[in-house]
């Protein structure tokens, strides 16, 4: 039986991809790559050292530690400058229905990041206290495809992993849900998500009750 729920942030309640996409773009033309939006697509879910990693492969190039280090906090100075400025009418459509109607009905749901600027942005929006907890990637030490973010998820909610659903909009989070024994939903689109449980656009007109009839 399904008892609760665990977000992704990053593309599932705020559309916060955009941001990270300038900032590392803005970062990469430094050493003249250019950032394309494909490739931006397989960036979604990786931790920030892992982005950046992936980046210098594409581009060819090799930094050191220490080297890669300041440039990950430096594009976080441009993304945080960004995120600082969010509001709550950056909340996906459909998002607080659907969170409200959880609340509403006693599903407890928690957040599952991996994002280290979750709770600035959750401030942000107006919503962190709505979370039973927050996982971020402040707390994990294995970032997704690894299902720890949804194992302390489930862990906080004082659940089993069958017993939640884990909404993300990324392969790798699907990924994650999927080798954790969690119900995967995948927010976007169908081509991109496939090996999910299901698919939806978004959350707009949905119920947790249709969702769980739809798995
Ligand atoms: C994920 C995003 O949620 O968080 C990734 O999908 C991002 O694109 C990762 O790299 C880490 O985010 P942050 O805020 O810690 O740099
Ligand atoms: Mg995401």
């Amino acid at each position: 039986m399904i008892k609760g729920c665990i977000f992704d942030l990053d593309g599932v309640i705020v559309d916060t991809a955009k941001y990270h996409f300038t900032a590392w773009r803005r970062l990469g033309r430094e050493f003249g790559f250019e950032l394309t939006e494909k490739q931006n697509e397989r960036l979604k879910g990786v931790s920030r050292m892992g982005t950046l990693e992936l980046i210098l492969d594409w581009a060819g190039i090799e930094k050191t530690e220490s080297e890669k280090f300041e440039m990950t906090e430096r594009k976080n100075v441009w993304y945080r400058e960004r995120i600082l400025e969010m509001t709550e009418s950056e909340i996906l459509e459909g998002v607080m229905p659907f969170l409200e109607d959880l609340r509403a009905k006693n599903i407890p749901f928690a957040l599952g990041s991996a994002s280290k600027n979750s709770i600035p942005i959750l401030n942000q929006i107006g919503i962190k206290d709505y979370f039973v907890d927050i996982i971020d990637g402040n707390r994990t030490t294995r970032s997704k495809p690894d299902p720890q973010t949804f194992e302390l998820g489930a862990e906080a909610l004082n659940l089993k992993p069958e017993e939640c659903i884990v909404f993300e909009d990324s392969q790798k989070g699907i990924q994650a849900a999927l080798s954790g024994g969690f119900h995967a939903v995948g927010i976007g689109k169908q081509e991109v998500l496939s090996k999910a449980h299901l698919v939806i656009p978004n959350f707009i007109g949905r119920t947790f009750e249709e969702i769980v009839e739809l798995l």
